[in-house]
């Protein structure tokens, strides 16, 4: 994972633009930090163990007009101050920084040593530094020493290199994300867009096998195939993201104001129709040649679960779902003719990127669900559509899930050719947004009960069946509380063995009366063995519990949208109960690019 950064200025002062964009990177890893500045010709590094604010803090930086940053979420190497990013060669002429694993880098490693390379890390971005400072000595030229470098690398990357005495980075992608930003007074690259959204808004999305050039006025990408460098023309685009949305405003952290920005994004959504129309339309045409098989990972396969539900339900289309990092063995039947739907919030999850290859090697036609613009899976699918969500910063997703929700709801609704969508969503964002006072109450509520407990348990029937399993990993990745979801009918195939005095279960009480008659059996089941129940449950109905939240939901189909936001806020209040930072729970990075 790790995020990287990159400016280069006409003039001097980089240092400060570097942190910022590392700041809004650490969503990638943030067990270790640092920056190179060049200033008079020469390369300072600033690095170590923590968060870029704990590692710049204090230090006085030399600064100047090129830089490079990186924030570590470590792969290869441990966390330790030698293996923090950035690495430079044996006299600190090269500074690189990276993102993505290097494949075979032990025979480079090997080589350099017997070279005279002094390494002093245990990381495989090292030596590409020594690589590049390597052909510098036997007399290419700066690009041709980078370029040449690159030739020989194997696995995925995103590099950002600078060289003494250039005002210029160099720049590298192969299966890691890396754009280019362009400025008045200069021109950056990062990992991704929302990292650089304080210094523009016009992007170029780099693409696999690429290399570029970056000086203050000028940016100049080639393609590296074989031996020759083609170069490439690619129109900068606009993003309308304002840099205002990574600001956490009067929240204490960027989880809570993400699940207050669900009914406003909702809203939009539902403005949106037409836009989703041609979207559903092509989908809908692909369909007549094929299966249709949905893959995502984590967040998104839960929304992916209940886009085969409503499919199913409102269009009649049969589906499957497949989880991202299980694709390459579950997939064998994929024919030419079929369709892919892949469902990413950032749209650079290697899993997600390698099914969607996969797909695309059978003949297998590619759509996507992103929110991210320019990601990699946009680039890679036949068809795109935005979830229109806006950058989410939390580690967990949260609005992002609740806009996936939304926009199968959508499709699926149009494909069927329903009309009344827009009213139907606006309602259910005018609910939530009336009644968010409530759902803050309750789920404070909840937490005080739940911050002792060991285990914790989602049921949910049909569509709150995915719903169950989202509440579970939300509180599981941000407490650390174990949490399970399970369909509540199949719980007493098992599971009920774990019930004991007390133990917490949550259960999505379904809106229908007959499915809700088999839900209130379950809840039953689980109280007579001593299970504490906690329902969230439609206003009115009649259902034996420890504590509840009713919630003016009618609607079935629309009701995870609704029950999903308690679920979201029970974990936010519980893990901050807890004294963890639900914004960055610990072994966790927001957009996975390892496979
Ligand atoms: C959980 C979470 C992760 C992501 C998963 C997929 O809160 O955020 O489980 O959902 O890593 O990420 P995307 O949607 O970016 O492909």
């Amino acid at each position: 994972m790790c995020g990287i950064v990159g400016i280069v200025r006409k003039r001097s002062g980089v240092a400060e633009d570097l942190v910022k964009s590392l700041k809004k990177l650490e969503y990638r890893g943030y067990d270790s930090a640092g920056i190179a500045v060049m200033s008079d010709g020469k390369i300072e590094v600033v690095k170590g163990v923590g968060t870029i604010d704990s590692v710049v803090g204090g230090i006085e930086i030399r600064d100047g007009p090129v830089g490079i940053g990186h924030t570590r979420w470590a792969t290869h190497g441990g966390v330790s101050p030698e293996n923090a990013h950035p690495h430079t060669s044996c006299h600190g002429e090269v500074a690189v920084v990276h993102n993505g694993t290097l494949d075979d880098f032990e025979d480079m490693r090997r080589e350099l040593i017997t070279k005279g390379h002094e390494l002093r890390s245990e990381t495989d971005t090292e030596v590409v530094a020594h690589l590049i400072e390597e052909n510098l000595k036997s007399g290419d030229g700066p690009l041709s020493a980078f370029v040449n470098t690159i030739r020989k690398l194997k696995g995925s990357y995103a590099i950002v290199s600078m060289i003494s005495g250039e005002r210029a980075l160099f720049l590298a992608r192969n299966k890691s994300p890396l754009v280019i930003g362009l400025g008045e007074d200069g021109n950056y690259c990062a990992s991704d867009v929302a990292a650089l959204l304080h210094l523009t808004n016009r992007f170029i999305f780099m693409e696999d096998g690429e290399i570029a050039l970056l000086t203050p006025s000028s940016v100049e990408i080639w393609k590296l195939e074989g031996g020759k460098m083609e170069k490439v023309d690619r129109r900068a685009e606009e993003v309308d993201w304002s840099p205002q949305l990574l600001d956490k405003g009067s929240f204490e952290h960027f989880m809570l104001k993400e699940i207050h920005e669900q009914p406003h994004i909702l809203k939009k959504i539902a403005e949106s129709i037409d836009y989703y129309t041609r979207f559903s339309e092509r989908l809908d045409s692909l369909l007549r040649s094929g299966s249709l098989t949905i893959v995502a990972a984590g967040t998104s396969y839960h929304a992916g679960l209940i886009g085969k539900y409503l499919l199913s339900k409102l269009a009649g289309i049969r589906s499957e779902v497949i989880i991202a990092s299980e694709f390459p063995e579950w997939s064998s039947h994929l024919r030419e003719g079929d369709v892919v739907l892949a469902i990413s919030q950032s749209g650079e999850t290697a899993d997600v990127l390698e099914a969607v290859r996969i797909a695309k090697s059978r003949g297998s036609k590619v759509v996507s669900i992103v929110n991210v613009p320019g990601s990699t899976l946009t680039r890679m699918s036949d068809e795109s559509v935005f979830i229109q969500a806006g950058p989410e910063v939390g580690v967990a997703a949260t609005k992002t899930f609740s806009a996936q929700v939304a926009v199968l709801y959508v499709i699926s609704s149009l494909i069927s050719g329903r009309s009344g969508i827009s009213d139907e969503l606006a309602g259910v964002s005018e609910l939530l947004r009336n009644s968010m006072g409530d759902l803050e109450g309750f789920s404070k509520e909840m937490s005080d009960l739940l911050k002792d407990k060991e285990h914790v348990f989602f049921l949910g029937r049909g569509i709150n069946y995915p719903t169950a399993l989202e509440g579970a990993l939300k509180l599981k990745e941000i407490s650390y509380i174990h949490a399970e979801g399970y369909p509540a009918g199949e719980y007493k195939h098992g599971p009920l063995a774990l019930i004991e005095e007390g133990t917490p279960a949550v259960v999505m009480v379904p809106v229908n009366e007959e499915l809700r008659k088999k839900a209130v059996y379950n809840i039953m089941e689980v109280r007579s063995r001593g299970a504490f129940t906690i329902t969230i449950q439609p206003k009115g109905v009649e259902v034996p519990t420890d504590a509840s939240l009713e919630v003016d939901v009618e609607d079935e189909l629309l009701s995870p949208l609704i029950y999903t936001v308690p679920l979201q806020l029970i974990a936010y209040y519980t893990a901050v109960s807890l004294g963890r930072n639900p914004d960055k729970p610990r072994n966790l990075a927001k957009s996975v690019t390892v496979e």
